[in-house]
């Protein structure tokens, strides 16, 4: 890690934004106040496949208060579909009366108050030529293709597995599944579109603020120039709001042809289909190992849920190859095409369900072999990558396991399944491996320093995450200055450009930004020092002088007050933009960055290294003997992840992520009524999550680590690894308590009975 004089780099901070988001100051999109708007609701389509036939608008126009209806009839041809990420053309009634899926938008209802466009949609009649959908897997009309691979989601292979299966003295053969599932973020879905003239901004949470605006202006066909997009807080998104959806053109047209502000909040349950969702996924493990539990093969095949037009995949094959030491190693990733909508990101990706397979047939092999699941692990451990051979940039997964099974209580754990009771009530202890990759993005901030403070602006993404307070240490740190001294402005493509706030990149891409940008201003009031005949530090070296302290210091030791140095520069504020392109990206990615294109360097892809954050979750679920019902009463998880920014926030992280990944072990599931290819518990009653009640006493451990090779400032990201793995240590926990294996999510009581 880079120097860190000041110690704020690991020091717990609150969140600067802490005290406008608790008393309600913090702006999210939907509050940002616009002149008169008007307002919108969503018409979505009842039918799961086919053509709209016609529009039945009569009784709808007569509601009051209504001034517009839009439909494909009168908006085709106005916009394009907006990509998916990876270019693939997605699913949206817009310009044709073409139904991909159930609850896609067909018409979008515009009045003066949000209950009369409400009332005014449910009168909205519309005639289907329906066709039988398809809903999943095993539905008749589904079809199954092979993934396209690419650059970044290759299917990693090495050696020869299916031989070396044929020949392995232990081996498992398993199929696991995991469930749809929707992320359901507490701040709805919203887009506010205001036109001024030609220009366009658009008030919408989103993860990508440069992303949206090329996006959205390519479907209108304007200049990105127009298009301004604003979102300062984003309440929750998970992956949701990290592509743009088809809800925001059919807005911004409603804008433009009304000549005034337009408002969308939709609803709850819209948002279930309106958006993306994490795609249902089959898998298939194959482990060959040697009776001392060395792993000799290893096959993985996924296959996965995705809507018609898109190839979206997720391929977690990308991280389960390199897991452990196998010579031999063979994955395959097929998508399913149903009559759904396109599924997305959502925490973890690739990570969550393929990680559920793997940590799965690992706990499978180490009861085969009669081998604790720690060892397996360590037995398996490695330092290289199994598939091309490139070093890990540093893997503290050992030291994750030992110090989360010490302070679990790990060696008191009787290994034959059903053998630890308490009562009534089945005694499980489970492990599993979580990881997730570390990536890093390119990014730019301007920096203005004045004699009051340093203010920092970046079209950054603050998702919950405390990417604010990120920033905010980064630049004090890098200023020597104290956190109430630097201001920082994000949320708002006016401001320089970072990449796409996915992939637990953020942390690493702003604050390599950052660093850069306050570098260039230390440089150049040093250079000023050095150059000034009557100062303190003429002739100096001026990469000797440093910022610390709110000074300007020496090699001697001998400082002078930063305002006094800024002095030299500028009798008023000095102003830097600054640009990172992280070693190993092309120079074509920082012009990528500035027309909203999200290329990252993945930790799975690199060249010089492959780069991980790695950790270790263990969980005691208690099986009632009789009722079968499941708790879990006790978590203990530790990470390791390079440079830890902000305990208290990565604490926060670490810990939601471990406490989704129970919900997705035992709760969460939408369910699918497969005769008409729609979601059933569309809403927050329905769909299980946990309350407080649910969750446990859970203990997070930051291991620490120094990688001197994933970035400058070792910084791996810590947004997504808390969630992976934790259903595989569940699931392994409830076959110890019971002796009966669910390898398919969730893990419900009806499956224990
Ligand atoms: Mo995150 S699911 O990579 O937006």
């Amino acid at each position: 890690m880079a120097d860190d004089a000041s110690g704020l780099f690991g020091t717990p901070t609150p969140r600067v934004d802490g005290v406008a988001k608790v008393t309600g100051a913090a702006r999210y999109a939907s509050d940002e106040p616009v002149s008169n708007p008007a307002f919108a609701y969503l018409v979505t389509s009842s039918v799961a496949r086919g053509r709209i036939r016609s529009f039945d608008l009569e009784a709808a126009r007569s509601v009051p208060g209504v001034l517009e209806i839009l439909t494909h009839e009168n908006v085709g041809g106005h916009a394009g579909t907006p990509p998916q990420m990876g270019g693939d053309q997605t699913t949206t009634t817009m310009e044709s009366d073409k139904v991909w899926h159930d609850g896609q938008i067909v018409a979008v209802v515009i009045a003066e108050t949000y209950e009369a466009a409400r009332e005014a949609a449910h009168r909205v009649e519309v005639s289907y030529a329906g066709e039988k959908p398809s809903a999943s897997f095993d539905s008749p009309g589904v079809t199954e293709e092979p993934h396209k691979t690419s650059a970044e989601k290759t299917d990693p292979k090495v050696g020869d597995a299916s031989a070396a299966f044929a020949a392995a003295e232990v081996r498992i053969d398993a199929r696991y599944s995991t469930p749809t599932q929707h992320h359901n973020p507490i701040e709805l879905f919203t887009t506010t579109c205001v036109w001024e003239g030609p220009h366009l901004t658009i008030y919408e949470p989103t993860q990508s603020m440069y992303g949206l605006k090329a996006t959205v202006a390519k479907q209108l066909g304007i200049d990105p120039a127009q298009v301004r997009t604003v979102s300062r807080f984003v309440g929750g998104a998970f992956g949701s709001k990290g592509t743009v959806s088809s809800r925001t053109a059919w807005i911004a047209i409603a804008a433009r042809r009304l000549g005034r502000p337009v408002k969308l909040v939709a609803t709850r349950d819209q948002g279930f289909t309106i958006a993306t969702y994490r795609a249902e996924t089959r898998q298939r493990v194959r482990l060959g190992a040697s009776r001392d539990g060395r792993l000799t093969a290893l096959t993985h095949d996924g296959w996965e849920i995705t809507s018609r037009p898109s190839g979206y995949n997720v391929a977690g094959t990308e991280t389960t190859a390199r897991m452990y030491a196998c010579p031999n190693v063979s994955t395959n990733v097929h998508v399913v095409h149903a009559d759904r909508n396109t599924p997305g990101f959502m925490r973890a990706p690739p990570d969550t369900p393929y990680m559920f397979a793997l940590e799965s047939a690992m706990d499978e092999l180490a009861h085969e072999l009669g081998m604790d699941p720690v060892e397996l692990r360590r037995v398996n451990d490695t330092r290289v990558d199994p598939i091309d051979g490139r070093p890990f940039s540093s893997r503290s997964l050992m030291a994750c396991f030992d110090q989360a099974a010490e302070r679990f209580g790990w060696r008191r754990r009787d290994r034959r399944p059903g053998s630890m009771r308490d009562g009534d009530w089945l005694v499980g202890w489970g492990c599993a491996t979580a990881t997730y990759p570390s990536n890093i993005g390119p990014a730019a901030a301007r920096l203005t320093l004045t004699p009051h403070g340093a203010t920092v602006g970046l079209a950054g993404h603050e998702i919950g995450t405390g990417a604010y307070t990120v920033v905010a240490i980064t630049a004090a740190h890098s200023l020597g200055l104290r956190i109430e001294d630097v201001r920082v402005l994000m949320g708002d493509s006016e401001l320089p450009p970072v990449t796409i706030a996915g992939g637990s990149n953020n942390a690493a891409s702003t604050a390599n930004a950052v660093v850069k940008v306050c570098e260039e201003a230390r440089r150049r009031i040093a250079q000023a020092a050095a150059n000034d005949p009557a100062g303190a530090f003429h002739g100096v070296e001026p990469a000797a002088l440093r910022l610390a302290g709110g000074s300007l210091t020496g090699p001697d030791g001998r400082s002078e007050p930063l305002a006094k140095a800024l002095g030299r520069v500028t009798a008023g504020a000095l102003e830097i933009h600054a640009e990172n392109l992280p070693e190993g990206l092309p120079p074509s990615a920082l012009e990528g960055l500035y027309k909203g294109q999200a290329q990252m360097l993945r930790g799975t892809g690199r060249r010089d290294v492959a780069a991980f954050a790695f950790g270790a979750h263990f969980v005691e679920v208690r099986v009632h003997r009789l009722t079968r019902e499941i708790r879990t009463p006790r978590v203990v998880s530790a990470f390791s992840a390079g440079t830890i920014v902000n305990p208290l926030t990565a604490r926060s992280q670490f810990m939601g992520g471990t406490i989704w990944g129970l919900s997705a072990a035992l709760m969460e599931s939408t369910e699918i009524d497969r005769r008409v290819a729609r979601y059933v518990n569309d809403n927050l009653a329905d769909y299980l999550i946990p309350v407080n009640a649910d969750i446990p006493d859970i203990e997070v451990i930051i291991v620490p680590e120094t990688d001197d090779r994933v970035n400058p400032l070792g910084i791996k990201g810590i947004g997504e690894i808390g969630i992976v793995g934790m259903n595989a240590a569940v699931a392994n926990a409830v076959f110890h308590a019971t002796g009966k294996r669910i390898r398919d999510l969730p893990i419900r009581i009806e499956k224990l009975l």
